[in-house]
């Protein structure tokens, strides 16, 4: 399934001829690093190697020739290796240089500017984007000296892709380890996304609202939020601004998002209103109550009676009262149906005056609320598309790719 899923993906952005730069220095993490080069030229990314001495105590140039299909890249000084393309040639060569894994060590001759190896000198060399995947012991990431060459490195423009965290080849657990090499190739193809949003502020609305009657109960429902997360981490990849107002839920933040946390359906309402109107594209993907107790008890409600009702109120509709707004931003909705979906969606499309609508079949096993993978079916006046099943970044991928093009469209029907 996720071979099937990654291809229609990369289908959306030809990677044949884009060229990385793999430099590797000196990590046990180095291990995984052949599958980073696999991963990346079965996206159609054209791969060449430089490792650091260190890198090669851990694994031989050997095996990334073998993955690569191209000679390794180890020495400065290598006549040989020069005459066939020299340090700067392989500068200018790349179109990305990526580093997997980058020590602490590299990532201070990094922030120094230091250029005593062909990979540091090659990183002083290009002008291409750096990205870096670390790699360290959790202590060695936290220490301040880190801390300060990230800030450094960061400020520069070079890209940090994780670390990640978890258990640790020292035995420790936390953050430090290197992304896993699907991970990385997937970011990396994602960056050649970059563009469709540059420059643009995305609101994303994300996850359930809880209505409560009582300080200890809440109405509420099945949403997790992980497609409005996928949505907002797709829109921060393709070069957004992205605003994540997010309900209750245990997911983190994606990388680069601002994320803002409500609880009820009104105070979703007030985070969104305090701040949509900087924004040029907003997503409904939250599943907000649509009705809330009228009343509140401030005491925990009593088990006495024998039937018990409870009156409920109408919501404010986030989305329609957002598109309603003077210059309202592109606005897309989501649309939850158990049936008939495309009428329903396409009703919703037009009673809320949105610019598209993202609709999924909710209310079956595999897609919709709390899975990791869903299906949409995207509509907007005049036009439809079928996202199949697949995991919801990858969708949202998709979804973010339409949505761009679509607000493009627009944007240059209103200025001609
Ligand atoms: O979070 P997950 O577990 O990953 O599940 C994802 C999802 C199924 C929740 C998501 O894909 C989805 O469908 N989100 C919208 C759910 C929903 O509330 O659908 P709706 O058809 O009831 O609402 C239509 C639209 O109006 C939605 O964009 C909703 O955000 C918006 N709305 C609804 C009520 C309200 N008071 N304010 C709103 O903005």
């Amino acid at each position: 399934m996720r071979a099937r899923v990654d291809r229609i993906y990369c289908n959306m952005t030809d990677l044949t001829n884009k060229r990385i730069l793999l430099g590797i220095s000196g990590g046990i993490a180095a291990y995984k690093s052949p599958d980073i080069v696999r991963r990346l030229r079965e996206r159609g990314f054209e791969v060449r190697v430089a490792m650091t001495r260190a890198a090669c105590e851990f694994v031989t140039p050997l095996t990334f020739q073998a993955v690569s299909g191209k000679s390794v890249h180890t020495h400065l000084l290598d006549a040989s290796a020069e005459a066939a393309m020299g340090h700067i040639e392989l500068a200018r060569w790349a179109d990305t240089v990526l580093i997997a894994p980058a020590t602490a060590d590299y990532l201070a001759k990094l922030a120094h500017g230091i250029a005593d190896d062909l990979l540091s000198t090659l990183c002083l060399a290009t002008t291409s984007p750096i990205v870096v995947a670390p790699a360290m012991n959790r202590q060695m990431w936290d220490a301040e000296a880190t801390r300060e060459n990230v800030a450094v490195l960061k400020a520069r423009g070079v890209t940090f892709l994780g670390p990640g965290d978890g258990s640790q080849a020292c035995g420790e657990v936390g953050p430090g380890r290197m992304l896993e090499p699907a991970d990385i190739s997937a970011l990396i193809a994602a960056r050649y996304n970059c563009d469709k949003l540059r420059g643009l502020k995305v609101m994303v609305t994300a996850g359930a609202t809880r209505e409560a009657l009582d300080p200890v109960r809440f109405i509420s429902n099945q949403s997790s939020g992980k497609m409005g997360y996928a949505v907002a981490n797709a829109a921060a990849e393709a070069g957004a601004r992205v605003i994540l107002v997010s309900g209750p839920t245990s997911l983190e933040a994606p990388l680069g998002v601002d994320r803002v946390c409500v609880n009820s359906a009104q105070e979703m309402f007030a985070a969104v209103m305090q701040r949509v109107g900087e924004s040029q594209i907003f997503i409904g993907a939250a599943a907000v109550s649509d009705y809330a107790p009228k009343e509140y008890a401030e005491q925990k409600l009593k088990k006495s009676k024998d039937r018990m009702t409870i009156e409920l109120v109408k919501t404010r509709d986030i989305l329609a009262e957002v598109a309603a707004m003077d210059h309202a931003p592109f606005t897309v909705g989501f649309a939850a149906e158990t049936d008939d979906v495309e009428t329903y969606a396409r009703d919703k499309l037009r009673k809320k005056s949105l610019d598209m609508i993202a609709a999924n079949l909710v209310g079956v096993p595999g897609s919709g609320f709390g899975s990791d993978e869903n299906a949409l079916s995207v509509y907007w006046s005049g036009g439809a598309e079928e996202l199949e099943l697949a995991p919801k970044l990858h969708l949202a991928r998709r979804l973010i790719g339409i949505v761009a093009d679509r607000y493009r469209e627009k944007h240059s029907a209103q200025n001609s």
